[in-house]
């Protein structure tokens, strides 16, 4: 495996693993379901999520990445014990990436057309403003059309390789999207809606709090922190000498948490500056922010810096969920890393095109719907769960320990991925197919 890339710096991994985790779900996701859930007593639990599951499995993502120097299937059949076909998890894996990436893809391609708009400034009444998703949604070849550059650009960067091209979009990238998150926050404070968000968002109400709270919070810190498919074992299989994966993990985990806790900070005092309930679900960053960036002053640069920020994280979440597919094919099949891509990106924008086409449906839902459930609510959790347990009971301590440390913190850490995590994944996997 001489001949595979690697990461130039420790700073470079860090920078693509929180591209990686710093995407829609934390910018678009994690705020709805806060508004959903009743506020800061949800982000107590959703932190409870992060330290006790997300932390832990991200550092056993990492751990079967480096160790194995191998693609999701390569490193899970390099884990083999007994007769379990453990390399199965990696094809869901790859599998599952190519599902996401193919709708993530579409939702990337309305966030550049707001992007477009933003450039012009949103105008017109309410009904106008948020007819442009309604008319966005009804068109499908502009849909098409901008799923096709997403997909192309994505396929640009990853072309470069993994140090010219992951590594360096995600140090140009990350840290402007940290100015303009910034930025936007500043701005946020000068709202009048800016004590009702703080107050939301950091004092509990746990009277809001139902038990499907907990697992809602799971799954979401699951999504957020790109876990369970494979993506943080391909970024750690490009990581080679010493490295620090449990120190990692915890700055990845802490700097996707404030990233998504900080988007909070933008868009709900906005939403109450305007008198709007925070609860407006999956419409509020198409629907309800540029009708309220029509009306405020300074609105038409404001909602530049917002789209161009969604759109950063967006890019950034892409080339990770496409690397776990190129990876598996360049090492599984011995082809060049182009030929790998012009057949994954061929691949995935065809299957794209089924969520592009909004009037496509199955028995009612659309497939960008359906996408969503089949990856994000089932095959992610489950992915997580048999991670866990292969870590937990098919690796030797004295392996994880000669990689991961024994002190204190990184033994609570390989407790919590053995007994902790599984149980709470299975949870949450029962609760999605509905058995609880
Ligand atoms: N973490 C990304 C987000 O929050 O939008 C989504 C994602 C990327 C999930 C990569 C899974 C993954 F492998």
């Amino acid at each position: 495996m001489s001949s595979r890339d690697h990461w130039k710096s420790k700073l470079g991994f860090i920078l693509a693993a929180v591209g990686s985790a710093v995407g829609l779900g934390n910018i678009w996701k994690f705020p709805y379901v806060v508004g959903k859930n009743g506020g800061s007593a949800f982000i107590f639990i959703y932190l409870a999520c992060v330290i006790l599951v997300g932390i832990p499995i991200l550092v056993v993502e990492i751990y079967i990445g480096k160790k194995s120097q191998l693609n999701p299937v390569g490193a899970f059949r390099f884990f083999q014990k007994g007769k379990l076909p453990f390399s199965l998890i990696g094809y869901a894996g790859v599998l599952c990436g190519i599902i996401i990436l193919s709708y993530y893809s579409v939702i990337t391609g309305w966030i550049c057309h707001y992007l477009m708009l933003s450039f012009r400034g949103f105008s017109g009444t309410e009904t106008e403003i948020s007819e442009i998703f309604t008319d966005l949604n009804a068109t499908p070849w502009l849909n098409i059309a901008w799923h096709t550059f997403v997909m192309v650009t994505v396929v640009a960067i990853i072309a470069k390789g993994v140090r010219n091209g992951i590594e360096r979009v995600s140090k140009i990238l990350m840290p402007l999207l940290g100015i303009l998150l910034l930025m936007l926050v500043c701005y946020a404070v000068t709202l009048s809606g800016m004590k009702d968000a703080w107050h939301f968002l950091t004092y509990p109400d746990f009277s809001k709090v139902t038990p499907g709270s907990f697992l809602e919070a799971l799954g979401t810190s699951f999504f957020t922190l790109s876990l369970g498919m494979g993506a943080m074992i391909t970024y750690g299989s490009y990581l080679k000498g010493n490295v620090n994966i449990t120190k990692s993990a915890v700055q990845i985990a802490s700097v996707d948490t404030l990233i998504a806790f900080l988007s909070g900070l933008v868009i709900f005092p906005i939403v109450f500056s305007n008198g709007l309930e925070p609860s407006a679900g999956p419409g509020l960053i198409f629907k309800t922010l540029p009708v309220l960036f029509s009306k405020m002053p300074g609105g038409h640069i404001v909602s530049v810096a917002f789209f161009a920020l969604v759109l950063f994280a967006a890019i950034t979440s892409a080339i990770s969920l496409i690397e776990v597919a190129v990876s598996f094919v360049v090492d599984e099949y011995k082809v060049s890393r182009m030929k790998a891509l012009v057949i994954m990106g061929t691949v995935i924008w065809l299957l794209g095109i089924l969520s592009a086409v909004s009037s496509w449906n199955v028995a009612g839902t659309s497939f960008l719907d359906l996408f969503d459930k089949i990856a994000s609510c089932y095959m992610l959790p489950l992915g997580g769960l048999c991670t866990a347990l292969v870590f937990g009971w098919a690796i030797s301590n004295e392996q994880k320990k000669s990689e991961i440390g024994s002190s204190a913190f990184s033994t609570a850490l390989l407790f919590a991925a053995k007994y902790i995590s599984p149980v709470l994944l299975l949870l949450v996997f029962l609760k999605e197919i509905g058995l609880f």
